[in-house]
């Protein structure tokens, strides 16, 4: 089978190529959480690239790639070049002469990853560009869910919060219909698009969405760095769009699971006892991203492996 050379988002991939990472995911969880090691990509080179922080998705993406035996370079923005004014284009030139094979990169503006996919052999894994995508996210996601529910299919899935500017409502959401599920967004009225525009289920209030009856609540943070002024009066959210512990008994009543990309703003998405509530599934998503990365890690093909 012809495995594709980059990640870059889900629309991009076949239901084949879907189906056979979620699985794998399941062998590597395996590896894994049996503090096994794999030597799929031994002699191989990663390399990972951010140009925004990240705690969750650059960790995992290097313990990955560690446990499946490659060697890996962090590259730091901070402490790099780029503030010297060299360019994305240069930077990559130059950490290709060192023959990487995969390139992992985070970027403020959606699109990059795609242009460094096109002019580079290596593999090239979007680990979240702009408000773009993030499609590793989506298989963590996913496999998360697969793990609870055992088929996504018909469960009802309502993304919460600042949908407009976020690369994880775009990937998640498509993965969830792809996977068969239902999902509806909801969140203030100037963060959530139009359902003209998306084909989504647009709410804009809490007692719309119990009575949807939703099977997974997934909250985001409002994204405060993608706004020039703010969406809406800050101080309500909580009130307004949070899981707060009113609103945490009518979930737990319904069997609800709750989940978040990270990282989670106490008192604003969620109140402290919703971290603690049986159906969170935020630790089991931060645990699954480790396999699901392990899983895109060894089913891409760069081109690099051709020479
Ligand atoms: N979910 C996610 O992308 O988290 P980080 O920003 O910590 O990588």
């Amino acid at each position: 089978m012809n495995t594709p050379k980059d990640l870059l988002t889900i629309e991009a991939l076949s239901d084949e190529d879907i189906h056979s990472i979620l699985d794998r995911t399941a062998e590597m969880k395996a590896i894994f959480t049996g503090r096994q090691n794999s030597n799929v990509l031994a002699g191989r080179s990663v390399l990972t690239l951010f140009y925004e922080p990240s705690t969750r998705t650059r960790s995992s993406f290097e313990l990955a790639a560690r446990k499946l035996s490659a060697d890996v370079t962090t590259f730091s923005v901070a402490t790099s070049s780029v503030v010297k004014g060299e360019s994305v284009h240069d930077t990559i030139d130059t950490l290709m002469s060192m023959h990487m094979d995969y390139i992992i990169v985070r970027h403020k503006n959606s699109g990059i990853p795609g242009v460094i996919a096109k002019h580079c052999k290596a593999s090239v894994i979007n680990a979240g560009d702009g408000a773009h995508a993030h499609p590793s996210q989506a298989f963590l996601d996913a496999f998360t869910l697969r793990e609870k529910f055992d088929s996504l299919a018909g469960k009802r899935i309502v993304i919460v919060g600042d949908i407009l500017h976020s690369r994880v409502a775009r990937s998640t959401s498509l993965m969830m219909q792809r996977l068969g599920a239902s999902v509806a967004y909801m969140g203030p009225g100037s963060l959530v698009p139009t359902t003209a525009h998306t084909g989504i289920p647009r709410f804009t209030d809490w007692d719309t969405v119990f009575e949807w009856h939703p099977d997974v609540v997934y909250l985001l943070r409002v994204q405060n760095e993608r706004m020039d002024s703010p969406f809406f009066p800050a101080a309500d959210y909580h009130q307004a769009f949070g899981v707060t512990e009113e609103r945490l008994l009518r979930l737990d009543a319904m069997d609800a699971c709750i989940m978040h990309p990270g990282p989670v703003n106490r008192g604003v998405e969620l109140c402290d006892a919703a971290m603690d509530y049986r159906n969170n599934l935020v630790c089991n998503q931060v645990e699954n991203g480790v396999a699901a990365r392990m899983s895109i890690l060894s089913y891409l093909h760069p081109s690099t492996l051709s020479l």
